[in-house]
């Protein structure tokens, strides 16, 4: 039988400060929630997915029904008292199951798919009825901590709160991520109590729970901690992305990318490129693109999402792209910006060409189309929908409002006229 996840998100995430809910705060263009959706989904070993909402539940509702309705449903908790309350949540949905649940939080973006299979794979070889995930912190502040007996076998976890002085000297910190075989757990969802400092149901006492019921009770420890660092604030929702960023450049870099300065780089993972292209600093790379090889973007390049870029493309200074396809050996070398557009090969776009998508009015986006080795002069507006055929040239300054046929100059200035001496006789 497959396995299902639930995952927790109904907390109100006080300190982001936000009317929005926490989870749906972005890195790049992917929410903290989408994030831990898709690495569950990755793993090809979840079937489907119970999401706990409450706070701004219409929202993230409306967000997994628009996204992950195929193998994900939200589940509403109200009040919200506490995340055992929250999993209990689901427990009429799985009433019938027979099987492994996955327990996760919708804020924790920098968990991968690989350590959740890792995570999985180590509760079914141990034939466990509960694998939590925990990690090793130097400063293990605000965590739950792992507590263990003399032999090294679980005793429970205790939250910051409720913790002595020698419990808070536990390095071995709570992740917020369970494996547990459902028929031998779901009981205790009816059992936990709320005398505790938060006067919440924990998850966390199942742990307890199970080593009194004599279940086989472990611990998978991670080896990258910062995976599963929970998003609090605006300060760890910039920490997270820095970590994935660099994590999305170091993987680019090791298949052959050349990025000058990574510090101020910034490219989504969904954005593919080739060998030898060089990426020079201060460029932002956002949602879902491919790159071709030997390329040069930036300094200072903007690439918003859907673009695919052939082989040998120059992307200059100041240039904004999204939408669009943009063939081999074309350049955009300076201050343009192409949207929804389609580009051949050995074009040259001069500096400062706008193709003019958006009509406000209509409120409707147009294409551009241009045929290989067309040429744009600078400061040129190319007024879409738009076609330039093959070696079609606009002329500097020109606002190009019809289609432009193959080989044809097109002009659109006003005749310049010089008067002689002007400036002295003026005077
Ligand atoms: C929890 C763990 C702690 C662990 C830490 C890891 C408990 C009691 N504590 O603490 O041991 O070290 O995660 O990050 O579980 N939520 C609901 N409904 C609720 C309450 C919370 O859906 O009623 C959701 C939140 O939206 C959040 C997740 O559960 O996504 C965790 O809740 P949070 O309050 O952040 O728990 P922590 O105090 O971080
Ligand atoms: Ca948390």
């Amino acid at each position: 039988m497959g396995i299902k996840s639930i995952i927790l998100a109904a907390g109100k995430g006080t300190r982001m400060k936000s009317e929005k809910s926490k989870v749906l705060h972005h890195i790049f263009d992917k929410t903290l929630l989408g994030y831990v959706l898709d690495a569950v989904n990755d793993t090809h070993m979840v079937e489907q997915s119970y999401v706990i909402v409450g706070h701004q539940a219409e929202a993230v509702t409306e967000f997994v029904n628009k996204n992950y309705a195929d193998n994900s449903k939200t589940i509403l908790q109200t009040p919200q008292l506490g995340t055992g309350h929250a999993v209990s949540m689901a427990c009429s949905e799985l009433e019938n199951f027979d099987g492994e649940v996955i327990i996760l939080c919708g804020d924790t973006p920098l968990l991968t798919s690989d350590t959740i299979s890792d995570f999985i794979e180590y509760h079914k070889d141990n034939k466990a009825d509960i694998t939590v995930m925990s990690a090793i912190f130097d400063n293990p502040f605000n965590y739950g901590r792992i507590v263990r007996n003399i032999d090294k076998t679980l005793k429970k976890i205790v939250e910051e709160k409720d913790a002595t002085i020698e419990e808070k000297q536990i390095q071995e910190v709570n992740a917020g991520v369970y494996c547990v075989n459902w028929n031998k757990v779901k009981k205790s969802f009816t059992e936990l109590k709320s005398n505790n400092a938060q006067g919440e149901y924990y998850l966390t006492d199942i742990i307890s729970w199970g080593v009194k019921h004599d279940l086989h009770v472990q611990a998978y420890t991670l080896k990258d901690n910062t995976e599963i660092l929970g998003i609090n604030s605006k300060i760890q929702l910039a920490e997270a992305a820095k970590i994935l960023n660099k994590r999305n450049l170091i993987k680019l870099m090791k298949n052959g990318v050349t990025i000058v300065d990574p510090d101020t780089t910034w490219i989504s993972a969904d954005t593919e490129i080739g060998t030898d292209t060089i990426i020079y600093p201060s460029v932002y790379i956002n949602g879902k693109n491919t790159i071709g090889s030997n390329c040069t973007i930036g300094p200072m390049a903007h690439i918003r999402g859907n673009v695919e870029i052939g082989n040998g493309v120059r992307i200059g200074n100041f240039v904004e792209v999204k939408n669009s396809k943009i063939k081999d050996n074309t350049n955009v070398s300076h201050l343009s910006y192409i949207g929804d557009s389609e580009l051949g090969s050995h074009v040259n776009i001069g500096a400062g060409t706008i193709t003019a998508n958006y009509n406000p009015v209509t409120k409707v986006k147009n294409k551009t189309i241009i045929g290989d080795y067309a040429n744009t002069g600078s400061n040129s507006v190319l007024v879409a929908p738009i076609e330039l055929e093959e070696g079609a040239f606009v002329a500097a300054g020109a606002v190009a409002t019809k289609n432009i046929k193959s080989w044809a100059l097109a002009l659109s200035r006003a005749p310049m006229k010089i008067f002689e001496n002007w400036v002295k006789q003026a005077k």
